[in-house]
C-alpha cells in the first residue's frame, strides 16, 4: 500500500512524521506495511528474485529463507551508538555521547537523500501484546525489506498497531536506513549497507525518545525495536515512570506441587542465556515444569496488585546459531522446526539447508559458507559467521508459556544475575535484602583475559546493561534502589548464580547447562519458603544438603570446589569493586559504597577459606 498513510491512520503527529522523514530521505516511494502473511510472503518473495534472500528446502524449512550480510556488517556496533542526552552527564561515563545538536546536523546530512531509488517502508509495531498496560508502540520507517520481515516476527505489527494507536496515541518514532541511495539505472546488491564502518551510527535522543539507525542493516543495529527501544529508550521511559526495562529472559518454574514462579534472568552476552530460557528438567526432577517467556527482554511494572508483572515486549527469538543443537538447546531447534524462520550468515547445505558449527551429527562433506564461498570441513574456517542468527516466532517454542502473551503480564518472584567467572564467586547466593541484591548486580561482569597484564580481570557489566542503558549507569542504579523503597511492591528476592568455576586443571567444575535447574530448584524453594541457606561474605548460600541431587553423581568435594570461598579472593573483588565504583564519582548512590564496604567487613571477619559444603 502506498500513499499518505491517511487510509491507514487518523494519527495527524504520525502522518505529519512520516510525511517529513520521506521529505528528507526522498525515497521513490512511501509503503505502510500491514503485517498481513500475504505482504511477508509478497517482500520474501521479492527479496529472493533480487538475491537477499535464498529460500530454503521448503519440505525442511517450510517458509524459511537465508540471508547473507556484506562482511562488513555482522554484528552491533557498540562504538558507533550514541547516547545524545542534553547533557553529557546523563549519559554516564559507560555510554558514548555527542551532543544533540550536533548529531542532529551529522543525522541530517547522512539521511538527506538516503532512500533515493528505494522504497519507504512505515512499520507500526508494538513492544508487547497490542493493547497491553505495559507495551508501547513504535514506528520504524526502513529501506530496508529484510528488516520489515524480521520485524514480522520479533514484534507485533501492522495494522492492529495503528488501530491501537488511535488518532492521538503516543508513539516511539524510529528511523532506519541501510545508507546506500541508488543512483538512476544503479544495479543494487543483495545486501546493502554502509560499508565504512566509521559512518554507521546507531543514535538515540534520550529525552525526545528518538532512534535513528544509519549504515548497517544488521540484527540490533536494524531491528529497531529491540535494543535501541526496549533497553535503550524504554529504560530512560522507565525511570521516568516507575518501572523496569531489562535485558533478561522470563522464566516459569512449576514444581510438583503446583506452584509457579517466575524469575527474571540477566547475563552478559556467551554466558548461555537463551538455553537458561529453554531449560528441560533434568533427570531427577520429574513432575517440574519449566515454561519461557523471553529470551532477551524483560519490561516489568508495578501493578495495582503489588506485584512486579514482566512481558517479554518481543515476539521472535534472534538468537545466535552456532552452537544451537539438540544437545545444547533442544528446545531452541524444536522452534526451528515448524520453519516460518529467517537464517541470516549461517551456512547452506547442498539439499537446501542451513548448518553451522556446533550443529549435532557430522558437519555436511560440503557446504556453501556465510560469504557464499565453497566451504567443506578441511576449509580450516568457520562455515557460518560465529553471530550467525535465525530469526524465530517465539509461540513456535514448545516450552512457551501459556501466559507469554497476557497483557497482564507475569509476577516475578526473583531476580537473577550471573557472569562467567572461573573463581571465587561461588555458584548461587541470595542476597541479603533489595539494596544488597542491587549492589550485586552492579558489580557483575564475566572474565577477560588483560593480556597487557597476563591476568584475568572481571569485564563488569552491571545488570548485563552496559551496551543498552540509554543513561548514566549510576542513576539506573539509583533507580533500582528506589524501586526498593516503595512500600506498594512485594520486592522479589535477588540471586546470582555463577556456573563458571574450574578447578585447578582449568576444567569447568559444574557439569553443563542442563544440570542448571538444580540452582534454579534452591532458588524456587528459597521463593516459597521450602529451603534454607547459610550466610556467607558474598550473601546466602545452599549447603551441600540443600540442592537436590537426584539424578547426578557430585560430590561433597566437588561442591567445595565450586562453592568454597577464599578470603584473599574476596578482598580482591571488594578492592576491584573500589575501582570499578570510582568511574562513577559523585554520581554513585552512596548505598553502594555503604554494601561494598560491608561485604569487604564480611569478606575480612571470614576464615581464609568459608566453605558451605561442611
Ligand atoms: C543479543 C545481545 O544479541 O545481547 O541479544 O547481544
Ligand atoms: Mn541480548
Amino acid at each position: 500500500m502506498t500513499g499518505t498513510g491517511k487510509d491507514r491512520t487518523s494519527n495527524a503527529k504520525l502522518i505529519a512524521w512520516v510525511d517529513e522523514v520521506a521529505a528528507l530521505c526522498k525515497p521513490d516511494e512511501v509503503y505502510w506495511a500491514d503485517g498481513s502473511q500475504e505482504e511477508y510472503d509478497r517482500l520474501s518473495n521479492m527479496m529472493v528474485e533480487k538475491g537477499t534472500y535464498i529460500r530454503l528446502n521448503p519440505e525442511k524449512y517450510p517458509n524459511s529463507y537465508l540471508a547473507r550480510s556484506h562482511p562488513s556488517d555482522v554484528a552491533r556496533v557498540e562504538d558507533r551508538t550514541y547516547i545524545c542526552s542534553e547533557k553529557e552527564a546523563d549519559a554516564g561515563p559507560t555510554n558514548n555521547w555527542m551532543d544533540p545538536t550536533e548529531m542532529r546536523g551529522i543525522i541530517k546530512g547522512l539521511f538527506d537523500g538516503c532512500m533515493r531509488g528505494r522504497t519507504m517502508y512505515v512499520i507500526p509495531f508494538s513492544m508487547g501484546p497490542v493493547g497491553s498496560p505495559i507495551a508501547k508502540i513504535g514506528i520504524e520507517i526502513t529501506d530496508s525489506a529484510y528488516v520489515v520481515c524480521n520485524m514480522r516476527i520479533m514484534t507485533r505489527m501492522g495494522q492492529a498497531v495503528l488501530d491501537a494507536l488511535g488518532s492521538d496515541g503516543f508513539f516511539i518514532p524510529t528511523v532506519h536506513s541501510v545508507g546506500m541511495p541508488l543512483e538512476p539505472g544503479q544495479a543494487d546488491v543483495p545486501w546493502p549497507c554502509e560499508a565504512n564502518i566509521a559512518n554507521k551510527y546507531i543514535v538515540h535522543f534520550p529525552e525526545t525518545r528518538e532512534i535513528w539507525s544509519y549504515g548497517s542493516g544488521y540484527g540490533g543495529n536494524a531491528l529497531l525495536g529491540k535494543k535501541c527501544l526496549a533497553l535503550r529508550i524504554a529504560s530512560v521511559m522507565a525511570r521516568d515512570e516507575g518501572w523496569l526495562a531489562e535485558h533478561m529472559l522470563i522464566l516459569g518454574l512449576e514444581s510438583p506441587q503446583g506452584d509457579k514462579t517466575y524469575i527474571g534472568a540477566a547475563f552478559p552476552s556467551a554466558c548461555g542465556k537463551t538455553n537458561l530460557a529453554m531449560i528441560l528438567p533434568p533427570e531427577g526432577f520429574e513432575g517440574w515444569k519449566v515454561h519461557t517467556v523471553g529470551d532477551d527482554i524483560a519490561w516489568i511494572k508495578p501493578r495495582p496488585d503489588g506485584t512486579l508483572r514482566a512481558i517479554n515486549p518481543e515476539s521472535g527469538f534472534f538468537g545466535v546459531a552456532p552452537g544451537t543443537s539438540y544437545q545444547s538447546n533442544p528446545m531452541a531447534m524444536e522452534t526451528l522446526k515448524p520453519g516460518n524462520c529467517v537464517y541470516t550468515n549461517v551456512a547452506l547445505t547442498d539439499d537446501g539447508g542451513v548448518w553451522w558449527e556446533g550443529m549435532d551429527g557430522d558437519p555436511p562433506a560440503h557446504a556453501i559458507d556465510w560469504q557464499g564461498n565453497d566451504w567443506t570441513p578441511a576449509s580450516g574456517k568457520p562455515a557460518a559467521h560465529p553471530n550467525a542468527r535465525f530469526t524465530a516466532p517465539a509461540g513456535q517454542c514448545p516450552t512457551i508459556d501459556p501466559s507469554w502473551e497476557d497483557p497482564e503480564g507475569v509476577p516475578i518472584s526473583a531476580f537473577v544475575f550471573g557472569g562467567r567467572l572461573s573463581k571465587t564467586f561461588p555458584l548461587a547466593y541470595e542476597a541479603l535484602d533489595w539494596n544488597h541484591g542491587v549492589f550485586m548486580a552492579s558489580g557483575m561482569g564475566s572474565e577477560a583475559t588483560a593480556a597487557a597484564i597476563g591476568q584475568a580481570a572481571i569485564r563488569r557489566d552491571p545488570f548485563a546493561m552496559l551496551p543498552f542503558i540509554g543513561y548514566n549507569m549510576a542513576d539506573y542504579w539509583a533507580h533500582w534502589l528506589k524501586i526498593g523503597e516503595r512500600k506498594d511492591i512485594k520486592l522479589p528476592k535477588i540471586f546470582r548464580v555463577n556456573w563458571f568455576r574450574k578447578d585447578e586443571n582449568g576444567k569447568f567444575i559444574w557439569p553443563g547447562f542442563g544440570e542448571n535447574m538444580r540452582v534454579l530448584k534452591w532458588i524456587v524453594d528459597r521463593v516459597q519458603g521450602r529451603a534454607e541457606g547459610v550466610e556467607s561474605p558474598f550473601g546466602l548460600m545452599p549447603r551441600y544438603e540443600d540442592i537436590t541431587w537426584a539424578g547426578l553423581d557430585f560430590s561433597r568435594e566437588k561442591y567445595h570446589g565450586i562453592t568454597d570461598i577464599e578470603k584473599e579472593g574476596a578482598l580482591q573483588e571488594a578492592q576491584g569493586l573500589a575501582e570499578w565504583f570510582a568511574k562513577f564519582g559523585d554520581s554513585l548512590p552512596p548505598e553502594l559504597e555503604r554494601q561494598r564496604k560491608q561485604f569487604e567487613e564480611r569478606a575480612k571477619a571470614a576464615p581464609d577459606v568459608w566453605s558451605a559444603a561442611a
